[in-house]
């Protein structure tokens, strides 16, 4: 097995590496120092850019176009972190959040500088009460020793970090609801144009990042932007760069998060960082490679890249296994890097089973404000159960197909699309699945063993 330096969590597994002390023993707050006092907001952008950092919350935006889509002359400026970690499958924001909080907090008085915020809210996920405790207790001691407040590290520059708690709903992971919430509203999607870098929380230019995007800024700013892009394993063409938090659940023996640079392999996060396969002679059906939003994965289809100049070449006749893991080759592959959090199902799981469970759990968080999704959730959700009591028949399937390609691309927000390309995927891969539970139903509930239905709802252990 590879083994690789932790960079991003190397505070991990420290003692109270929570506290300040400790933290600061082990490194915090000197690249926030440098930050305020030697660089410049336009250094700090630079660097950002370099790094080739993909926003790590599901969607692979490069972070330093985004901070570049901010006006030039705006007034106000908010910085909003997106704590919200509600895909299920994904449980790697919380680590950071509960083990190493501080290195957020440096990362958002590096951030706040350089994008000309005074002000950054961290918006939390409610039952993710320790993570709640360890930001609270880190931003006070932050503030008793200077590094937040009127004069950060004597700097005449205010900052301040507030942390507010969410209700829960999956739906306000999504940026603007995410805003819409924090302002007080309903936690429903805004339609965009505008984007937040424009017009964000209370109006003004904002810039929602996830948590381990910012958590990863004073690594960039530490090593430099280049040489944190290079740890990548993939080619520079990808512009892919660094090291990030990899979550693996479902049917692995060692189940949980680990940081490895960008392009590792499915198979090395399953059978090293997972441990392989919980049951010996049980092997693998599938996979989801980031979060229940993304397509699965089925072991024995091969990548068809037939011309030289495609960029998955190098990866032609390989598994999807076998794919290194980045933001455009799992888009390459038909599905999605998300937020790398991969859940792993073997054999012993029908996969109308596994679609249906979470197609239930999209259409309880679908907000309900576009018709595709609303109604569409439902409607694969009804179809799925009639198909679940052995009282359709096979061209039911074909209905859930037409179903979900009406969902898609005719939304507010990236739910439908969401729901509607897992739904696909799973026909697409195991149509037979289908087809025998057409023939002999699927049980009034899942029969999902407790190891997959625990990661489909966001509950798996760390
Ligand atoms: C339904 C839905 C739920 C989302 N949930 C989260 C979430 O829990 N955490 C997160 O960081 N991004 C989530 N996102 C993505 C955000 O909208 C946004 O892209 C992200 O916060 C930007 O940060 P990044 O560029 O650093 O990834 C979600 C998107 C959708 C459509
Ligand atoms: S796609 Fe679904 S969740 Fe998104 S705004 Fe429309 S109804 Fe709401």
């Amino acid at each position: 097995m590879a083994s690789y330096d932790a960079i991003l969590s190397n505070r991990f597994s420290i003692d109270e590496a929570w506290t300040l002390p400790v933290a600061e023993r082990h490194g915090a707050y000197r690249v926030a120092r440098k930050a305020l006092t030697a660089m410049t907001p336009d250094q700090i952008k630079e660097e950002v850019k370099a790094a080739n950092i993909r926003g790590r919350g599901g969607a692979g935006f490069p972070a330093g176009i985004k901070w570049g889509f901010l006006p030039k002359d705006a007034e106000t400026t908010y910085l909003v972190i997106n704590a919200d970690e509600g895909e299920p499958g994904t449980f790697k924001d919380r680590q950071i959040m509960e083990k190493d909080p501080h290195r957020l907090v440096e990362g958002c008085i590096a951030t706040m500088w350089a994008i000309g915020a005074h002000v950054t809210y961290i918006y939390v996920r409610c039952e993710l009460v320790k993570s709640i405790r360890r930001l609270e207790s880190a931003i006070a001691e932050a503030r008793k020793k200077g590094y937040l407040g009127r004069r950060p590290f004597g700097k005449d520059y205010p900052l301040e970090i507030h942390v507010h708690p969410g209700a829960g709903a999956y739906i306000c992971g999504e940026e603007t609801a995410l805003l819409n919430s924090l302002e007080g509203k309903r936690g429903e999607p805004r339609l965009k144009p505008p984007f937040p870098a424009i017009k964000g929380a209370f109006g003004q230019p904002t810039i929602v990042n996830n948590v381990e995007t910012i958590a990863s800024v004073p690594d960039i700013l530490e090593r430099g932007g280049k040489a944190w892009s290079d740890i990548t394993l993939l080619p520079e063409s990808f512009r892919d760069g660094g090291t990030r938090l990899y979550g693996i659940s479902g049917h692995v023996k060692t189940p949980g998060v680990f940081e490895a640079p960008v392009g590792i392999t499915l198979r090395e996060l399953i059978y090293d960082f997972g441990g392989g396969m919980l049951h010996d002679d049980r092997p693998l059906k599938g996979v989801i490679p980031g979060g229940s939003s993304t397509p699965v994965l089925h072991p024995d289809h091969k990548v068809n890249a037939p011309k030289a100049d495609d960029p998955m070449h190098p990866w032609h006749g390989k598994s999807h296994l076998d794919v290194p893991m980045g933001v455009d080759t799992m888009r390459s592959i038909g599905t999605m890097l998300g937020t790398c959090c991969a859940i792993v199902m073997d054999t012993s799981v029908n996969m109308a089973e596994a679609a249906r469970n979470l197609m239930k759990f999209y259409h309880h968080e679908s907000c309900g404000q576009c018709t595709p999704c609303r109604e569409g959730s439902g409607w694969l959700v009804d179809v799925l159960d009639q198909i679940g009591k052995g009282s359709a028949t096979r061209a039911d399937v074909d209905l859930l197909v037409d179903i979900s390609n009406n969902m898609m691309g005719n939304t507010i927000c990236a739910l439908a699309d969401g729901t509607a390309m897992p739904m696909l995927a799973f026909i697409r891969k195991y149509p037979q699945d289908f087809y025998d539970a057409v023939e002999s139903g699927m049980g009034e509930n899942t029969r999902l063993d407790d190891a997959v239905r625990a990661t489909l709802f966001a509950e798996a252990a760390e």
